[in-house]
């Protein structure tokens, strides 16, 4: 049946990743499962916003759809029972993926790791006392859980960032232990979607050990990074499937400890969470598993297809995508830093660790001109466009590390912030009040389907004299030479 493991099945692209050698098997990938890159010209480097689906994924879907008959899993029915029979595959492929043990993690699915995110900080039992403690380095989809931590009067505190955007190297030692205090909270990301940075996940058990549960973002971790769950245990860990292996949107996960489920209080029920509810008596219960933060129809048809994504990663194998990506990346960063103007001047001002160091294959900058000012990060993003490169411009929903990149100062930001009504905010306008400093970067990913012709197109882009203006008119198409 379609979508087991392809030691099963003999998937379509068995025979490439079974070859012995990493780089010719990736070679092969990108001619045989991404040959849309190459077909349009299309060099595509944000990767860490969506990763590209292998080409037999989707096509492998389509055989799928076109000969199963499944229904709305909330049923009794041969169709109903066939969707929660893939929903109850994808759940435990996803837990022997991150190696979780299904005695202590669960697997609820929601529409993406912001989403997951949410699930738990609209329940996560905070009260006077609690306090919720994390990096500035996050996603906007992390910091929104100190609304939830703020509404029950819980303390939220933030760490302190160095210059290369790394948590402080004395890790958790100077905070105080929260044992016995109500229940607390630490957040952070295993890799940083601004800067690459790779946070160690030895966070987790000291954090654990001062009394704090622990959300773990991975979302931009997990595509090109081995989690295992066996020698660590956070207590949440969000992904986005579509980061991971392109396809499909719309399906995130929290992978949760039973135990830390247990401790969450769902502030409302819906279709699909609970064991009864009654109008009469104005009395619900919700179901004691992941079900009831999964509400209404789950998306049982993307669901299914999670199996084969995770089916292809394995096969390729997690330690070579790390491996190629790693090289690609050391070879992109090197190229950034030695980029110089005629006169002597970088071209580029790259954020984060300018070495390999705890580092993942994502990487931020500015294009500087020759005098050192800042080439407008737009402006860079849309000329990457004209050349069939896909970029990602702005701070990346991650405002904690573009605060500490750009040396925003708190004062003069919240001045500026609030001179600027609704509805009237832009980046140009921010960075004009600010006195024309950077508030936004361009950020460059890589993934599996990348390679080395990839890197060298964007170094001799940047290599070349960017205008501060976009020329008025300028298009692009998305594909084609
Ligand atoms: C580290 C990190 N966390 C969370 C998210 C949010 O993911 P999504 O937009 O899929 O909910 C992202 C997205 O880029 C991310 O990079």
């Amino acid at each position: 049946m379609w979508l087991l493991s392809s030691r099963e099945t003999g998937n379509a692209w068995t025979a490439i990743t079974s070859a012995a050698d990493p780089a010719a098997m990736f070679a092969e990938l990108r001619r045989t499962e991404f040959s849309r890159l190459d077909a349009g010209n299309h060099v595509y480097l944000d990767y860490t916003g969506s990763g590209l689906y292998a080409e037999s994924l989707v096509r492998s879907y389509a055989e799928f759809l076109t000969t199963t008959v499944l229904g709305n899993p909330h049923s009794e029915n041969p169709s109903s029972l066939a969707a929660t029979e893939f929903i109850e595959r994808s759940r435990a492929d996803v837990l022997s993926f991150f190696d979780a043990d299904p005695a202590e993690y669960a697997v609820c699915f929601a529409a993406n790791a912001s989403a997951a995110l949410r699930l738990v900080g609209e329940a996560y039992p905070f009260e006077k006392g609690s306090r919720f403690l994390l990096s500035p380095d996050n996603h906007n989809s992390v910091h929104g859980i100190r609304e939830y931590a703020q509404r029950q009067d819980a303390t939220v505190e933030y760490l302190e960032i160095d210059a290369e955007l790394r948590l402080n190297q004395s890790g958790l030692s100077q905070v105080p232990s929260v044992s016995g205090a109500p229940p607390s909270l630490f957040a952070f990301a295993s890799q940083s979607n601004f800067s690459g940075v790779k946070t160690s996940l030895d966070l987790i058990p000291q954090a654990q050990a001062l009394g704090y549960d622990v959300v773990l973002d991975a979302a931009a971790y997990v595509p090109t990074n081995k989690l295992s769950l066996r020698g660590i245990h956070p207590d949440f860990v969000c992904v986005s499937f579509y980061k991971m292996f392109g396809f499909p949107t719309g399906v995130g996960a929290l992978i949760v400890r039973h135990e830390a489920l247990q401790k969450l209080r769902r502030p409302w029920f819906a279709g699909g969470t609970v064991e009864f509810a009654s109008v009469q008596n104005r009395v619900h219960r919700l179901v004691s598993t992941v079900e009831a933060f999964e509400d209404g129809t789950p998306n049982f048809l993307s669901i299914a297809a999670i199996q084969a994504g995770l089916a292809l990663l394995s096969d390729i194998g997690m330690d070579r995508i790390h491996a190629h990506v790693h090289d690609l990346m050391a070879t992109m960063l090197d190229g950034m830093l030695g980029l110089r103007h005629p006169n002597g001047a970088p071209r580029l001002r790259v954020y984060g660790p300018h070495t390999m160091e705890d580092r993942g294959a994502a990487v931020a900058f500015n294009v500087l001109d020759a005098e050192g000012d800042v080439v407008y990060h737009d402006d860079v993003v849309h000329q990457a466009g004209l050349a069939h490169i896909s970029l990602r411009g702005g701070c990346f929903c991650n405002p904690g590390a573009a605060e500490a990149a750009f040396e925003f100062e708190a004062d003069r930001t919240m001045q500026c912030l609030q001179t600027l009504p609704p509805g009237e905010f832009s980046p140009a306008r921010l960075s004009h009040c600010l006195g024309d400093l950077a508030v936004g970067a361009v950020r460059a990913s890589l993934g599996m389907a990348s390679n080395a012709a990839d890197v060298d197109r964007l170094l001799e882009f940047l290599a070349s004299d960017l205008k501060a203006q976009v020329p008025a008119g300028a298009v692009f198409t998305a594909s084609g030479p």
